[in-house]
Parts: structure tokens; sequence; C-alpha cells
């Protein structure tokens, strides 16, 4: 007897069109032996606290069971206080422990505040360039991108402006507070004034992802759009703080919006683990540790900032344009007369990895001669190495394409 052939059911189209992560596919590369990587954004692994960490550890696993047990959505009480007194000092405004909700790395908030805000087929404003995870969390929740340039370094409000009273309708607007990813893009007072001021007018919402406001070279931060208005949901992360690895990460929120990512929250993942956030717990008990630890990681990564600059600079001289960041992990900049993309197998080839700037394409003009080099995780001598293979890839890429024009 012939047996019918079995009908193969289809993933959604949804999920189908959810675009891969370049910056995770690129991380699979990475450990390849020898490989030297300037594609992530992965924390130096020698500043995570590990014998706080193995300590405490062993201390809440053997006293408090409880961390091994189901536990509440919102999160651990005493976490979301030390997150209540951070975000108030962060908006310039007493936040209540209440209105904190622990989140899966704040990856995880910004999928829940995007299924809060908008609904699929919604239009949802994001900095062009845009942080990839970001892109890629509205592409699953179905939203519409919309891409707003910078200009003099700051979001161009005029443009946007512009727009909305020419009747763009957007629910909501994603911004990077502090030395955005990928371009270090850093928001002044004047620029998140506006957008407040924007949002209250139009009556869209602001969700205002930080995860990079403690790694700031130059100047502290300024307050966070939360000490300007109420249409915000801010998000936070120990992912660059701490370790990414606990997948600890929050979101500010009040009223409805609140109630909602609760309710987001338990459909997803019931709660964030819990001992996880007890481990971040402990070591915020020690307030000192926290604002001295901060400080080497702001010193670690400035350092490696200027040696990544000298080496873009000695390696290409004029013809990488970029500004050094004032902080974060990144270095942006653009090779001229080099599609970034092309590049990147050749650089594979000679053992480097970085990210092309088309990866961080919102809609607006190309990006394609632009990449993204993370200068966190390498030490100054891997720097310079990893710039000296990226520039033997450009030497070959001229190369072939000198041989095609002298052949043609
Ligand atoms: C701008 C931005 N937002 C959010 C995240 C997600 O961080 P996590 O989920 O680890 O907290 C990242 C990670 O690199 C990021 O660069």
């Amino acid at each position: 007897m012939r047996l019918p052939t079995p009908a193969t059911p289809a993933v959604s189209h949804r999920a189908a069109n959810v675009r891969s992560s370049a910056i995770r596919d690129l991380l699979a590369n990475a450990r390849v032996p020898g490989m030297l990587s300037l594609a992530g954004g992965l924390p130096e692994p020698s500043t995570f606290p590990v014998e706080l960490l193995a300590e405490a550890a062993r201390r809440q696993v053997l006293e408090h069971r409880d961390v091994l047990q189901y536990a509440p959505t919102e999160g651990d009480p005493r976490l979301r206080e030390h997150i209540a007194a951070y975000e108030s000092v962060r908006q310039s405004r007493l936040v209540d422990p209440d209105h904190v909700l622990v989140t899966t790395g704040s990856q995880q908030a910004l999928a829940m505040a995007a299924g809060v805000v908008a609904d699929a087929g919604d239009t949802i404003a994001v900095p062009h360039p845009c942080y990839l995870g970001a892109l890629q969390t509205f592409g699953a929740a179905g939203l519409v991108i919309h891409p707003v340039g910078t200009r003099d370094g700051q979001l161009d409000l005029d443009h946007l402006e512009a727009e909305l009273v020419g009747g763009l309708s957007i629910p909501a607007m994603y911004v990077v507070a502090n030395h955005g990813n990928p371009d270090g893009t850093r928001l002044n007072d004047a620029t998140n004034r506006r957008l407040a001021v924007l949002a209250e007018r139009f009556g869209f919402w602001l969700l205002e992802d930080d995860p990079y406001r403690e790694l700031w070279f130059d100047d502290a931060p300024v307050a966070a759009l939360g000490s300007h208005t109420a249409n915000v949901l801010s998000l936070g992360s120990f992912s660059k703080t701490i370790a990414p690895g606990l997948r600890v990460g929050w979101i500010v929120a009040e009223g409805d919006a609140r109630g909602a990512l609760v309710r987001l929250k338990q459909a997803a993942d019931l709660h964030t683990p819990a001992l996880s956030q007890a481990l971040i717990a402990d070591l915020l008990d020690n307030r000192g540790w926290f604002v001295s630890h901060t400080d080497s990681l702001r010193a670690l990564y400035a350092s490696r900032r200027d040696a990544m600059a000298d080496a873009l600079h000695t390696t290409f001289g004029s013809r990488f344009h970029f500004t050094p960041p004032t902080g974060g992990m990144f270095a942006w900049g653009e090779l001229e007369d080099v599609d970034t993309s092309a590049l990147l197998a050749g650089a594979l080839a000679q053992g480097v990895c970085f990210v092309p700037g088309a990866e961080f394409e919102a809609g607006g003009p190309s990006l394609g001669s632009w990449l993204r080099l993370s200068y966190a995780t390498l030490s100054a001598d891997q720097l310079h190495e990893g710039v000296r293979r990226v520039a033997a890839a450009v030497e070959l890429l001229d190369a072939d394409r000198e041989s095609l024009v002298a052949t043609s």
C-alpha cells in the first residue's frame, strides 16, 4: 500500500520574514580559532565579577531556595528597589519600584514594548542607522520602519517634525539615549526636550533604550527623557555593566502600559530567572562596588577606544572617515570607495570580522561603505592586528577591482 505524501506545515509569513541577525551569524565565525572579532559588542570577559558572583551564587542557592522556585513576573523586589533608585537618578525624578519590571535582557523589554505601543501594520520611527536587534524585533512585531536621520550628530527632528505635520502617523519612536549602536550618537538635552515636546504634541510613545549609559569617557550623560515627559517607556540593562549571560534588563512604565507589559511578560516567559536577579541584587547591595566597577569599565573601554582610533588613523589615514566615539563599544565610520559587505568575505579570509554598515540600514540613505568595529573585547595589540587584517582585505579588494577595470 502506498502511504500518502505527508503534507508539510509551513511557518507563518511573519516568522519567515523576520530578518536574521548578521551579528549573531558573525559570532559563529568569531569562534573560529585565530579569528579576531571586531563584530559583536561583547564586554571584555575579564571584567565579569566572577568571584563575587560565585560567592553570591553559593550563598543564594544554599540559603534561599526561593531562587530556584517560580517567582513573581514583575521581578525580585530587592532588585526592583535598586533599579528604581538608579532610574530616579537617571530620570531626575522619583521612580517607584512598582513601576519597574525586570526583563530577560533589555532585548525582551524591547519586544514587549513593541507589542504594547503598536499593532502589526503600524509605523515606528527609528534612528537611521539603527540597532539591528531593534529592527529585528520591530519586524517580528509586524511594524513598518520609518527612518529618522541625523544632522550635526543629533537626530534630525526638524525633518521629523515636518513629516509629522505633513501627516506621518506613528504610535512610537525608538531612540538609544547614549552612545547609540552603531553610530555612537548621544542625545543631548535640547534633543531630549524637543523629542518630549513632539511626543506630547503628536501623541506618540518614546521607547528609550539606554544600555551604554555608564560607558561614557568624557562627560556624564544628561537627564533621561523621563524627566521631560510621561510618554516614555525606559529600558535598561546589566549586560554591559555586569554580565550579558545573566540576561537581566528592565523597563520602567506606569498605568495601562505597565499592566499590559506584565501580561505580555507572563505570556512570554512567566518571569526572568530568579537566580540571575538575586545575584545582581547581591552585587548592588554594595553600592560602592558598582560605582568603582563602572569607573574601571570606563577607563578600560576608553583606552581601547584610543587604541582603535590610533590603529584606524595610522592604517587608513584619511580614507577612513570617522569621529572617535565619546563612549560605548563601537567605532563607526566610512571607508571611501569600499563596499563593506563585499569586504567582509575577504576580511573573514584574513582572520577578522566586523559588521557591514548595510546591516543597520533602516530605510534611509545607503550605508554600503560604512562599517562598525567593536573595540570592547580585544586588547590594544589585537585591535591593531585586527585593523591591519581589515586593511589587507581592502588592498585585495582594491587590486581585484583594478584588474577588472584593466581587463574590461
Ligand atoms: C542598543 C541596544 N539595545 C539593547 C541591546 C540588548 O541588550 P541585552 O538584551 O543584552 O540587555 C543591545 C545589545 O547589544 C544594544 O546594543
